[in-house]
């Protein structure tokens, strides 16, 4: 079946079974492979897009439930890698194996367009369901805040 999808600004097409999770969509059709595939149940984080804006499980959204919504991936982030959050990363170290950063880094983004100044409080609840094996969580707070400043 055929659908029209809105991703990192662009129309795009795809003949995909409506039932097929975004997240392969995105990298088995669109050939964007930042996002990563971690659990395929929605519980680790590492496949975070963002769905009109929000922090979304690319994992779990059948593709016929997208419609016209706009997704946007990190590839979409920014076209150069200059997002504030980026930067912080970079600037920081804050991967290491590097697997779940992408999530984390969505889930981040769309925690600073909500509260450009989050607490540690804040950081903590709103990134607690992205997961990371290596535990770099104290350098993701730290990069949050450097890209809030
Ligand atoms: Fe989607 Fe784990 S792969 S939440």
């Amino acid at each position: 079946m055929k659908f029209s999808l809105t991703v990192n600004g662009q129309s795009r097409s795809v003949d995909a079974d409506p039932e097929t999770p975004l997240l392969w969509i995105l990298r088995d059709h669109l050939d964007l492979v930042g996002t990563k595939y971690g659990c395929g149940i929605g519980q680790c984080g590492a496949c975070t897009v963002h769905i009109d804006g929000e922090a979304a499980r690319a994992c779990s959204l059948p593709l016929s439930t997208l419609g016209d919504k706009k997704v946007v991936t990190i590839e979409g982030l920014s076209t150069d890698a200059s997002h504030p959050l980026q930067k912080s990363w970079c600037s920081l170290d804050v991967p290491q194996c590097g697997y779940c950063q992408a999530g984390q880094i969505m889930s981040a983004a769309a925690l600073l367009a909500k509260n450009p100044h989050p607490t540690d409080t804040d950081i903590d609840e709103s990134m607690a369901g992205n997961l990371c094996r290596c535990a770099t969580y104290t350098r993701i707070r730290a990069g949050i805040h450097e890209a809030a400043r």
